[in-house]
């Protein structure tokens, strides 16, 4: 019988699928209906130091291959987090995604986050928030001041989530691995634009967004492919994941645990029950025991 238990940096999840970070995940109740659908575990939204309401609408533009969002980010802040996690007591694990706009914004968050997050994804790769996100991630030393400075405050695991805006992924994940990452995710979102031919205008409120989505994925699985290459600690794949064919393409290039955000919105919750059972399905017609067997197949 095959198994798809996930052991990483000392958390066990149920499958490697975890709800992404992104469209999907403002309040707990998203977060259960995901574990409930098939999730092995779950990535809030982003969390920053004070509350923000976020962009005007529209926030998304669905493409023939996607979506492109600019949300703006919008969360309830570290105090506001707390309130509404209270009295939860979650049956899977939650990994708080936290954004700051310098090293020790991103590290005030984790003290103040710690006790309630299982493990902490920090965004560095935004991409298009001012100050945030990419801004700070884009470049080798950001990506080392922000992972040492969180993990100088806090003992639980920490992942980066590296932007693919950049001519060499391979370069922010070997930073994040010097700093002390325990993780790598990838990939955030592609800046992107989409323009309304008759109000001759872009669609989105912020103008520039990103995109995700199955237009992304070939894109997604050659930077988990170059990661997991230059890397020695795991990394969890992002981006287009929307079948079960693309999972497994993800963890032969290396990914150990895979994320999954835009599918949810384009083919509904079913798709963490569906993408799993087409894994399991996968290991036992080709007589792997468990998933962990296959990471890594194609990286020859
Ligand atoms: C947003 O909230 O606008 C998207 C956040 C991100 O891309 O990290």
């Amino acid at each position: 019988m095959s198994s798809l238990n996930t052991i990483l940096f000392g958390l066990s999840f149920e499958n490697p699928l975890l709800l992404a970070s992104g469209v999907n995940d403002k309040v707990p109740e998203q977060w259960i209906r995901a574990h409930k659908e098939g999730a092995g575990g779950v990535v809030t939204k982003s969390i920053g130091i004070e509350p923000r309401k976020g962009y005007g609408n529209p926030t998304v533009v669905e493409l023939p291959y996607g979506l492109i969002n600019a949300m703006g980010l919008p969360n309830p802040g570290w105090k506001g987090f707390l309130e509404m996690v209270e009295g939860y007591a979650f049956d899977f694990p939650l990994i708080v995604s936290i954004f700051g706009g310098s090293p020790g914004e991103f590290a005030f968050l984790a003290e103040k986050l710690s006790g309630v997050a299982d493990a902490f994804e920090l965004n560095l790769s935004c991409p298009h928030a001012k100050g945030y996100g990419m801004e700070i991630g884009q470049r080798p030393e950001n990506v080392y001041e922000v992972v040492k400075a969180v993990k100088d405050v806090t003992g639980k695991p920490v992942i980066a989530k590296l932007t693919p805006n950049t001519n060499d992924i391979a370069k922010l994940g070997l930073a994040a691995e010097k700093a002390g990452a325990n993780a790598v995710s990838a990939i955030n979102t592609l800046k992107a634009i989409a323009i309304d031919v008759y109000a001759r205008m872009p669609i989105l409120s912020n103008k520039i967004g990103g995109y995700s989505g199955p237009g992304i994925k070939p894109i997604a699985l050659r930077a988990v492919y170059d990661l997991a290459r230059a890397l020695d600690i795991p990394v969890i794949g992002v981006g287009g994941i929307t079948t079960w064919q693309d999972a497994v393409e993800f963890l032969l290039a290396g990914a150990s645990a895979l994320q999954i955000g835009t599918a949810v919105s384009l083919r509904g919750w079913r798709v963490f029950r569906e993408i799993s059972e087409g894994i399991k399905r996968y290991l036992e017609e080709e007589g792997f025991l468990s998933v962990g067997e296959i990471v890594g197949l194609a990286l020859g």
